[in-house]
């Protein structure tokens, strides 16, 4: 799996997370958290730090946000960002399997694109739990790259680059299992909703032009492609297919709550 405390890594996400597609993905997060001044959360795994500066943003100072990540190089990645931006954000250097929070202290919890890196899914559910008031909320993001489809003549190489690139995540196939892992580990109101990454145009600023070079880098040691293959896969799917370029993935935001009753608002 990919090395999180690399340098070259904590730059190149946080240059990926300025694009508009993955802005629109934080505006679904904030828009299912509903969150009011005020509100106390946590934001797991918070790489550079652009959703829990956000988050910041709209709590207000009666609120308070804590950016939590095992990399003690994207905590500081966020702090800076955090310094910049003039919001207030707590960083704490700790892990999904064992949260560095107060038991029922929070009105909020996100992990976005994180769990598919944590061995003990329910673990950490359960720790979302515990962290969580009564009625708090949580938004969880994965992503399904079996649903990708990046277009280009040698779709063959295109095939067996994803299938490589899935080896960078633990758990590559979590979206099709969260929603019963949530229900499993007691949250109610479980709600799930498609968010679609879509390209037609390869622009410096286009989601799937800003994470190529890091599925080039990562399948460029994989045993199945070969660093020459890793290569012509980045010129192929630039250069796409008859009709032009396109690319599409989904991720999947999933929204719950501790609410102690659960049924009723389920879907
Ligand atoms: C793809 S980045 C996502 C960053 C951020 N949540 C976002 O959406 O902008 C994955 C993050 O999960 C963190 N991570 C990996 N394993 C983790 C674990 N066991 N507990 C908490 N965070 C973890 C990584 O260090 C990294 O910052």
């Amino acid at each position: 799996v990919t090395d999180f405390g690399d340098p070259r890594t904590v730059a190149r996400l946080g240059a990926l997370y300025e694009s508009a597609d993955i802005q629109r993905q934080r505006r679904a997060v904030r828009d299912i958290l509903a969150l009011r001044p005020g509100a106390r959360g946590l934001d797991i795994g918070c790489g550079a730090g652009h959703l829990a500066c956000e988050l910041a943003e709209v709590v207000g100072p009666d609120g308070h946000v804590i950016a939590m990540d095992p990399s003690s190089q994207m905590v500081q990645a966020t702090a800076a960002r955090a310094d910049n931006l003039g919001v207030p954000v707590e960083t704490r250097v700790g892990d999904a399997g064992a949260l560095p929070v107060d038991t029922a202290s929070l009105d909020f919890v996100t992990a976005t694109q994180v769990l598919e890196y944590v061995h003990d899914v329910p673990a950490a559910l359960a720790e979302i739990r515990r962290v969580l008031k009564d009625r708090g909320r949580v938004a969880i993001v994965d992503t399904e790259w079996r649903s990708c489809i990046w277009e280009a003549s040698d779709r063959e190489l295109v095939d067996r680059v994803l299938d490589a690139w899935r080896d960078h995540f633990v758990h590559p196939d979590l979206p099709r299992r969260l929603a019963a892992l949530l229900r499993a580990s007691g949250f109610a109101d479980v709600t799930v909703d498609a968010v679609p990454v879509v390209n037609v145009d390869a622009t410096e600023a286009a989601f799937s032009v800003g994470i190529l070079p890091i599925i080039t880098h990562f399948v460029r040691d994989h045993p199945d492609v070969s660093p020459d293959e890793a290569e012509r896969f980045a010129d192929a799917v630039l250069a796409g297919g008859v009709d032009g370029y396109f690319f599409s993935v989904c991720r999947y935001l999933f929204g719950a709550t501790t609410r102690t009753i659960s049924g009723e608002g389920d879907r």
